[in-house]
């Protein structure tokens, strides 16, 4: 047995120091593509964990978890609960809390309470927020105290009721020039990689050869350094609305569809359960042995 102490393990998985840090993300710039994507619960969690370098608990949740219609009404309370499920679930990845709405806009110093609450209360990694010029003062605060701040720029699902909707950013010379100024503002705060979403191509190409810290792009390019997606997009499980940058790599919801219609078959028919799903009143050894092989938790 080990005689070196190990860590408490306050929140589960592995604790954010032994798995891919923002650090190791930051030095990745121009590097083999940085894969990320969002995650919400411990069981996706742990089917994608091996895949990816980081998990974002993203505040799409609001929209592919809760059903909400945009972002705004997610709470740091959910953040942290689906940020202890994401970390309780994965062992290597980076694990970056979103901050919701309104959680790090009034100042630097509830910014830095509540993301620190994000951090000690999941053990994730760093946080993401949006902004761009506006939050520099926020992030270099931030930073400097401790928090690895991931930035997202372009379009900022958090301002669709400033700007008018989900609106591709970019597209005038005006709104790329103030779109690359967000970009080196996070860029010279600290921030140790940016979040580029929903920007026409050749901006988050530019701001990708511009900017120190590795560019993480969605609907953006594919020369940035790295890559993100909801999750539930390109498994087939949001449906609502989706975006022309999202490519489909399962169709889970038709799956478990399909599932459901099959099982309420069965049990309409009194096919489910079966003789093989029923407990006798003295289970021999044998059988016992074969439902244990079955299930890795005792269950009633
Ligand atoms: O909240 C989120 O999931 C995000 C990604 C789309 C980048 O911000």
């Amino acid at each position: 047995m080990s005689t070196v102490p190990q860590p408490p393990r306050r929140h589960g998985g592995t604790p954010a120091f032994h798995r891919i840090s923002p650090r190791d993300i930051a030095l990745r710039k121009g590097g083999a593509p940085i894969v990320c994507i969002t995650a919400y619960t411990a069981p996706m969690a742990g089917f994608m964990d091996q895949h990816v370098d980081l998990l974002l608990v993203g505040d799409t949740m609001g929209m592919v978890v809760y059903g909400m219609s945009s972002t705004l009404g997610v709470t740091l309370d959910m953040s942290i609960a689906h940020g202890q499920a994401v970390m309780r679930g994965s062992q290597r990845a980076c694990v970056i809390v979103d901050m919701p709405f309104g959680t790090y806009q009034v100042s630097r110093e509830e910014a830095f309470k509540n993301c620190a609450r994000a951090m000690a209360e999941t053990g994730c990694a760093g946080i993401k927020l949006e902004g761009g010029v506006e939050m520099a003062p926020t992030v270099e605060y931030l930073v400097q105290r401790g928090i690895p701040v991931l930035a997202h720029v372009g379009l900022k699902p958090q301002s669709v009721n400033v700007v008018g909707g989900f609106r591709v950013q970019g597209r005038s010379t005006e709104e790329a020039k103030a779109v690359l100024a967000d970009a080196k503002s996070m860029a010279d705060a600290g921030a140790f990689a940016i979040v580029v979403e929903g920007t026409v191509e050749s901006l988050a190409r530019k701001i990708t050869e511009t900017v120190k810290p590795p560019t993480i792009g969605i609907g953006a390019s594919p020369a940035c350094d790295g890559q993100i997606i909801v999750a539930e997009d390109i498994l087939g499980l949001y449906s609502a609305f989706t975006p022309k940058f999202v490519k489909r790599y399962a169709e889970l919801g038709k799956e478990v569809s399909n599932a459901v219609e099959r099982y309420a078959a069965d049990v309409r028919a009194r096919r489910y359960p079966a003789a093989e799903h029923l407990y006798g009143p003295a289970e021999s050894s044998k059988t016992k042995k074969a439902a244990r092989r079955k299930t890795t938790k005792a269950r009633p």
